[in-house]
């Protein structure tokens, strides 16, 4: 079995991650079409789709919603799949309102910490909201979806950084200063809001009031208390979700081009990763160049394909034969070039990384159906 085949039937996380437009997408829809074939339950959760790949896996313009790709789909292609694909569109346009709503015991006191004053200065210490949420999604699901398996699709490399790390950013906003303070006013809140506000107000504070429009002591008290309902629940998930993209049988799959700045670009993330503490499944190279068979170059062979051309177009003469003969060999042997300079840079990367990369073919149409996906699929699992 190989070592893909091998991963989609003992891993719980899988990770496709790369820089732009290398196929990282395509790669995770075809890795879970792969799974479902082998019986698992899996779930694909993509970025930003292209939209043909979307359609493909039912996706049309869902966001944050998850859906089973329909078992007629996988009929339809000619494939069989006794276990389940669902895909969902990660959800990256949330803000620090939905982490409230999320980690709020309930929704009277998320409603009381969106409405309050305060809110609005302290979610701005909050930043990484976004990248946070989005991969909170991803910890919800492992944990508590049900899965075998979940294959999360990345940003570009450059973001994809910024969103792995989303957990860790938020432990440490969580125990920033700022955060602090706030927690240790909350012990002694009840003790601070209800003196500030029991006592009656001096000139001072009845001013201050008047400022900010509204009653500005109340708000801070409420604020405090509340607030901080939030902070404990949204600590711990933060560091089981930092624990999660750290375990063992999450992994990290890297894609690239077989293109040399691609690949270089490839084992540089592969060390930030390692820096990092993430665990490395091994690398793809996608849309790599094949060569074409050995078509001969002597007379006999010559003869040979004119005789299948003229088969073929018998309308043409002998003289446009020989010429388009010509100019398909010049096509083949461009094509060999480039498949020849695709292997230097695949020998590269196999010499850097002590084993031969996965290897997956350009195609020659778009990936953008269940069959294309399997195509693209097999070569992702062949030993
Ligand atoms: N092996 C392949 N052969 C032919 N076309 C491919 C292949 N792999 C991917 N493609 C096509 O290349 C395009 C980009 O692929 P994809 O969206 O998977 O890349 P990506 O790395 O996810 O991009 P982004 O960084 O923008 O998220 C798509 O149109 C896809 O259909
Ligand atoms: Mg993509």
């Amino acid at each position: 079995m190989s070592r893909l085949a091998e991963a989609l039937r003992t891993r719980r996380l899988l990770i496709t991650a790369g820089s732009g437009g290398v196929g990282k997408t395509t790669t995770a829809a075809a890795l879970g079409v792969e799974a479902a074939r082998m019986g698992r339950r899996v779930a694909v959760l993509t970025i930003d789709p292209a939209r043909r790949l979307a359609q493909a896996i039912g996706l049309e313009a869902l966001t944050g919603e998850l859906r089973r790709v329909e078992p007629a789909l996988f009929a339809a292609a000619g494939l069989e799949a006794p276990g389940e694909l669902w895909a969902m569109m990660l959800d990256t346009k949330t803000t620090g309102d939905q982490m409230v709503r999320r980690f709020a015991p309930n929704p009277q006191m998320a409603r009381r910490i969106l409405d309050n004053t305060y809110y609005k200065y302290f979610s701005t210490s909050l930043s990484g909201a976004q990248e946070y949420m989005a991969i909170e999604q991803v910890r919800a699901l492992v944990e508590e979806g049900g899965f075998d398996l979940v294959i999360l699709d990345t940003p570009p490399a450059v973001h994809a950084m910024d969103f792995l790390e989303a957990p860790d950013r938020m432990l440490d906003a969580l125990d920033s200063s700022a955060i602090q303070v706030l927690v240790k006013s909350q012990q002694v809140s009840d003790n601070l809001a209800g003196r500030l506000i029991g006592k009656g107000r001096g000139l001072v504070l009845r001013s201050l009031d008047r400022m900010t429009g509204g009653p500005f002591l109340e708000d801070l008290g409420e604020f405090l208390a509340v607030f901080a309902t939030i902070l404990d629940a949204l600590k711990h998930a933060s560091e089981r979700l930092k624990a999660l993209l750290r375990a063992d049988d999450s992994r990290f799959c890297l894609v690239t081009s077989p293109k040399r700045s691609n690949v270089d670009e490839a084992m540089h993330f592969q060390a930030e990763l390692a820096e990092r503490g993430f665990n490395f499944e091994g690398f793809i190279v996608n849309r790599v160049h094949m060569h074409y068979p050995d078509t001969g170059t002597g007379p006999e062979h010559d003869g040979h394909l004119l005789g299948e051309l003229a088969g073929l177009l018998p309308e043409l003469t002998d003289g446009e034969r020989g010429a388009l003969l010509q100019g398909m060999r010049r096509a083949f042997s461009a094509h060999n070039n480039m498949a020849d300079r695709d292997g230097r840079a695949i020998e590269h990367l196999a010499g850097a990384a002590g084993e031969a990369p996965v290897r997956v073919p350009l195609m020659p149409l778009d990936v953008r159906d269940l069959a294309a996906l399997h195509r693209v699929g097999r070569w992702l699992l062949k030993a």
